[in-house]
């Protein structure tokens, strides 16, 4: 690769199966409803250790399909984090129950047990934590404080296939309910695409009715017992599901590598590990902690304080190089302004992590001179000396 060629944010790996499998299905002319759909969901379903997994067009309708399934709906309200992407809120929206938002932890990232807790009320039907950037959710405070009011737990796992919880576990195979997102920057990829994780067969054989159009699988075509969606995955998307899943180990090494890479190059800098250091310094994410362990998605670091994060981002976009401010709050979004009157200063850990995020180029396979190079620039736009 050339030092000048432009660095993209991210980008897919399909160097397995994907191509053989996806002729398989043209060649079958079954495109969608086939039989790569159930084989992509009994891989994905073992893979992850679970009973069941019912696969959808996206995290978004994974997320839907269990926001029906818990029952949230008018006159309740889920309390979950302002720094995720919007589909994670939104999915709440859809059934007409309210998001309550809370704080995030200064260090991970992830919705703060003590503010969820703080935040629950007599119209609290659930908690909706979210595994932001692979980073895993403190499962074990928020099922116990679920199960101490006897509300519901939803998962988003959009961002965390691979990612372990505190107690070892997998994230979205812990019994609630986990949506699964397969965009193309995800650590696994259909195009688009999502995977609920049902709680038990009851849930999944409605997930499966809901996503094709509230039609039961002994109902003649065109017959419908309840409300439903098109939330179908194709066979062509799903052939793609299970390539990808058969190299998933592989393609997870390979985001923990640059992950690594980036670390080191990063600490020489001068950056500071997440928790630590001055307003003044730039901050890498948080590394693997007890039994938790980070299923690399995204490289997001947060600039010194003061920094003019959009300026960098400009800069380092004119030396071919693709930068994101990632994530905006949710709470800031003019939707949410407007729906629910949320404002500046409500969260201030999110707001302030928000205001500096700055996510890297980041996908397997990422050459060492990118990374070099990506390095070099952002030391040389902060003014520092990426060689001391
Ligand atoms: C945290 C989170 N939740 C939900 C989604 C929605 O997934 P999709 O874009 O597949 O609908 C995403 C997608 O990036 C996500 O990052």
């Amino acid at each position: 690769m050339s030092g000048s060629e432009r660095i993209p944010l991210a980008r897919p790996v399909l160097a397995g199966r994907e191509e053989e499998l996806v002729l398989e299905v043209l060649r079958s002319g079954m495109l969608s409803l086939g039989p790569m759909l159930p084989r992509f969901e009994r891989a994905f379903a073992e893979r992850l250790g679970v009973g069941d997994a019912v696969a959808v067009s996206s995290g978004t309708a994974a997320l839907h399909l269990a926001v029906r399934e818990l029952g949230w709906g008018a006159g309740d309200e889920v309390v979950t984090t302002p720094l995720s992407f919007i589909a994670s809120s939104n999915c709440l929206l859809f059934e007409d129950a309210l998001p309550v938002f809370c704080d995030v932890d200064p260090v991970t990232l992830t919705i703060d047990p003590a503010a969820a807790e703080a935040a629950t009320g007599s119209a609290t039907a659930g908690l909706l934590p979210v595994h932001i950037f692979g980073w895993p959710a403190a499962m074990g405070r928020i099922e116990e404080i679920a199960e101490a009011r006897g509300i519901g737990v939803l998962e988003d796992a959009a961002q965390a296939l691979g990612t372990v919880c505190d107690d070892g576990r997998q994230a979205g195979a812990r019994g609630n309910p986990a949506a699964f997102a397969f965009y193309a920057n995800k650590q696994m990829t259909t195009g688009e695409g999502g995977m609920l994780v049902p709680s038990g067969p009851e849930w999944a054989a409605a997930a499966r009715s809901e996503r094709n159009q509230g039609r039961a699988p002994n109902m003649k075509f065109m017959d419908h017992d309840r409300l439903g969606f098109n939330y179908r995955l194709t066979d062509l998307q799903a052939a793609i599901g299970i390539a990808q899943l058969e190299r998933l180990d592989e393609l997870l090494a390979a985001r923990s590598e640059v992950a690594a890479a980036y670390g080191e190059r990063l600490a020489e800098l001068g950056a500071a590990p997440a928790g630590e250091g001055d307003p003044g310094d730039l901050v890498l994410p948080a590394s693997d902690r007890g039994k938790e362990r980070r299923s690399w998605f995204v490289y997001v670091v947060r600039l010194p304080t003061g920094a003019d994060r959009d300026g960098v981002i400009g800069e380092l976009d004119s030396r071919g190089i693709d930068a994101r401010p990632y994530l905006p709050c949710i709470h800031l979004s003019d939707l949410y302004r407007e729906l629910l009157g949320t404002r500046e200063g409500q969260f201030p850990v999110a707001e302030e992590f928000s205001r500096r995020s700055l996510a890297l180029p980041f996908y397997p396979g990422l050459p060492e001179a990118s990374i070099d190079r990506v390095v070099g620039e952002l030391a040389d736009i902060l003014g520092r000396d990426s060689r001391s």
